[in-house]
């Protein structure tokens, strides 16, 4: 199992007077941190620990997340018996991750209308996790804001959020927004992800 806690970063903090906090896990499947699906998921969480929120991000590129194997002939493996991936990588932990928070950001560079390659790895494997119940405790039910921005042309965020709000679903998660971004409408849309995540906190404090 990897360690992830070299490949993150902390926000937010412990209360003074021990209230409760809202976690946040932020994944991005961005390869960078400062672009423009980097500028998005800040603006969701700067919200979030304006209204008292803490939590951490998390990028995807950098850590080791592989494709599914299809185990077995019939493109099954222990996924479907175990609720766990059988592939010994940073897969495991991040569910871990994923289990503990409150609520999961997902966020996405917009690549041929879908999800980046790194997305769709997780979320390719963890959909398959979520089909035993072992695998699927801690996650139904479970918060998830979509971030899907379109960088280039503009084109395809839409039908990116169609395709991860779908993997989602599968997933069991309460898929609470799913905010498509593009290129052009980027700072009006910081605004709009700044005050959702003020909502989003603030609902559950
Ligand atoms: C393989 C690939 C496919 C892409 N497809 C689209 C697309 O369908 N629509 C679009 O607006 N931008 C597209 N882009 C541009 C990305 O959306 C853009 O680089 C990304 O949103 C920028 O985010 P980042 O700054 O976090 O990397 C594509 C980029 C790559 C590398």
């Amino acid at each position: 199992m990897g360690k992830l806690s070299n490949k993150s970063r902390v926000y937010g903090s412990i209360t003074r007077n021990r209230e409760y906090k809202m976690r946040t896990v932020i994944i991005s499947g961005s390869q960078n941190p400062d672009g423009q699906t980097g500028r998005a998921a800040d603006a969701l969480f700067q919200g979030m620990v304006d209204k008292g929120s803490q939590g951490e991000k998390l990028f995807l590129p950098k850590m080791k997340i592989r494709r599914c194997r299809q185990c077995d002939d019939r493109g099954w493996g222990i996924c479907r018996t175990e609720g766990r991936c059988v592939i010994e990588d940073d897969f495991a932990a991040l569910v871990d991750k994923i289990k503990s928070a409150d609520m999961v950001v997902f966020a996405t560079p917009v690549y041929f209308g879908d999800l980046s390659e790194s997305m769709r790895a997780l979320l390719d494997r963890l959909r398959r996790t979520c089909m035993n119940e072992a695998g699927k405790d801690g996650i139904s039910g479970k918060l998830a804001v979509g971030i899907c921005v379109a960088g280039g042309g503009g084109g395809g965020a839409p039908s990116c959020a169609v395709s991860l709000e779908r993997v989602l679903c599968t997933c069991g998660f309460d898929v609470v927004d799913l905010i498509p971004v593009r290129r052009q409408n980027l700072d009006m849309k910081l605004d709009v992800l700044r005050i959702t995540g003020e909502w989003l906190a603030s609902r559950n404090a």
